[in-house]
Parts: C-alpha cells; sequence; structure tokens
C-alpha cells in the first residue's frame, strides 16, 4: 500500500481541485476525497482520478444500519478508491457488514479498499461525550475503546491523532493502521486544529498515514510544500 502523504481536497468544486491538482504534473499522488466535494463532483470525478494516476481515500463516514452500509460499500468498492471509511459508533455488527460489503463489491483482480473507522470526532469535547451521547468516562478511554471494537470487528485501521498513535498499537495490533490528520509543516498556520504535529514527528510516535489539508492547499507552492513534507515523512 502506498504510505505517501495524503493530500486533503478541501475543495468545494472539480474545476478547484483539477487547478490545485495541475501544479503537481506527473506526480502521482494520494489524495483525500471528502463528503462536500464527493456529493458535489460524485463519480465520474473519482473515475477521473484514477484515470490521471492518483490513490484516493474515499472520506465519507458511513453510519447507518447494516444492511444499508453493507449495500453502500459494495457500491464503493466498485469505484476503485484505495481506502474509506466508517464511524465505529455504528457498532461490531455494522463494520463487519462494511467489510463484507467491500470483499463483495471488489472486482476481481483488485484489492479491497482498506477499511478505517472513525473513533471520537476531534470536535467533540470530553464534556460534549459526557452530556449528549451518555458516555462516561473520559474521551480518551472511548478513543481506545472504539478502536478496540474497530480493530476486533476486522478492519484495517482507524483515522485518530497522531498523540494517540502509540496508545492505539499497546490496545491492538502494529500492523492496525493509524491514519492522521492535523499534520502542519514548522511554522505554518494551525488554522482550527487543536493539537498538531510535523510529519517527522508524526512518523516518530506512530503514525501509520498522514493527512495534509491546508499546509499544502493554502500553501504558495504547494508541489514544494508536499514534497518538503514527503521528504521529512520518509526519512524520519
Ligand atoms: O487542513 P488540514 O490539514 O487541517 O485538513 C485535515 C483534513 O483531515 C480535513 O479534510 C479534515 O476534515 C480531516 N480530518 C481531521 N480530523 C479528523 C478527521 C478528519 O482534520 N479527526
Amino acid at each position: 500500500m502506498s504510505r505517501k502523504p495524503i493530500i486533503a481536497l478541501d475543495f468545494p468544486t472539480r474545476s478547484e481541485a483539477e487547478i490545485f491538482l495541475k501544479q503537481f504534473k506527473n506526480e502521482h499522488l494520494y489524495v483525500k476525497v471528502g463528503m462536500e466535494l464527493f456529493y458535489q463532483e460524485g463519480v465520474s470525478f473519482i473515475k477521473w482520478l484514477k484515470e490521471q494516476g492518483h490513490d484516493i481515500f474515499l472520506d465519507i463516514k458511513c453510519h447507518d444500519i447494516p444492511n444499508t452500509v453493507y449495500r453502500a460499500m459494495k457500491v464503493i468498492a466498485g469505484l476503485d478508491v484505495d481506502m474509506v471509511n466508517v464511524h465505529a459508533a455504528g457498532g461490531r455488527e455494522m463494520m463487519k457488514a462494511a467489510l463484507k460489503g467491500l470483499e463483495e463489491g471488489t472486482p476481481s483482480g483488485k484489492n479491497r479498499p482498506v477499511l478505517i473507522g472513525v473513533t471520537q470526532l476531534t470536535s467533540t469535547s470530553e464534556e460534549q461525550m459526557q452530556q449528549e451521547q451518555l458516555i462516561s468516562g473520559s474521551l480518551k478511554e472511548s478513543v481506545l475503546h472504539y478502536a478496540t471494537l474497530t480493530y476486533e470487528s476486522g478492519l484495517d485501521g482507524v483515522v485518530c491523532s497522531a498523540l494517540e498513535a502509540s496508545e492505539i498499537v499497546d490496545v491492538t495490533s502494529e500492523h492496525f493502521l493509524r491514519v492522521t490528520p492535523g499534520i502542519r509543516m514548522l511554522g505554518d498556520k494551525v488554522h482550527d486544529q487543536k493539537r498538531v504535529v510535523t510529519p517527522g514527528k508524526a512518523r516518530s510516535i506512530g503514525s501509520t498515514m498522514i493527512v495534509i489539508g491546508r499546509s499544502i492547499t493554502q500553501a504558495e507552492d504547494p508541489l514544494s510544500a508536499y514534497q518538503k513534507a514527503k521528504k521529512e515523512w520518509e526519512l524520519e
């Protein structure tokens, strides 16, 4: 599996995403397409990205009854994306259904897309979790609990903060992927992220894949920002 930094294509339209990608010339990237761009531009944009040779993380965070998620994942497997995610809060049965859908929907000769779980959203505070979700205990305990549930359901990994990565290994396995956003190069603007680390630090504290958005998409020179992040990520 490709372990290059994943660039979050957080653009509202395909034309803006294409203008951005033109700067990378013939470089084969790993890009993350989220709900905004996918709902706007749909399957044809995914196909176009694949034709350009890019790997794709489809970040649509499915969460529904097991049968619906199973059927959705069967369709998604046919899109030839490389990674997709579901909310661990959907439960063991839903996560297993997601995996089954991907396995059954993957065309022969292709690899099943990697399936990862979302634990607690980073926008959820401990107080909010306790009051709104009625989960007692700490946010960290809930993240580790969901990571364990995701692992036991047979998924390939979780989305988490790099700062949680080593504790997730402790409750799962070294082979369980830790896909981490919240990455910034030294001196970059932090924006709305609360806890950020550099690509090198992420590697050294246990991330297996990193997701970088604005540090690249809003850089003066996105190609050199990407190359710098990639070099730091690969060297450490
Ligand atoms: O611009 P920035 O590097 O902060 O973008 C990070 C990307 O990762 C965004 O697309 C954001 O939605 C996503 N993400 C995140 N934190 C999570 C899950 C996803 O920042 N816990």
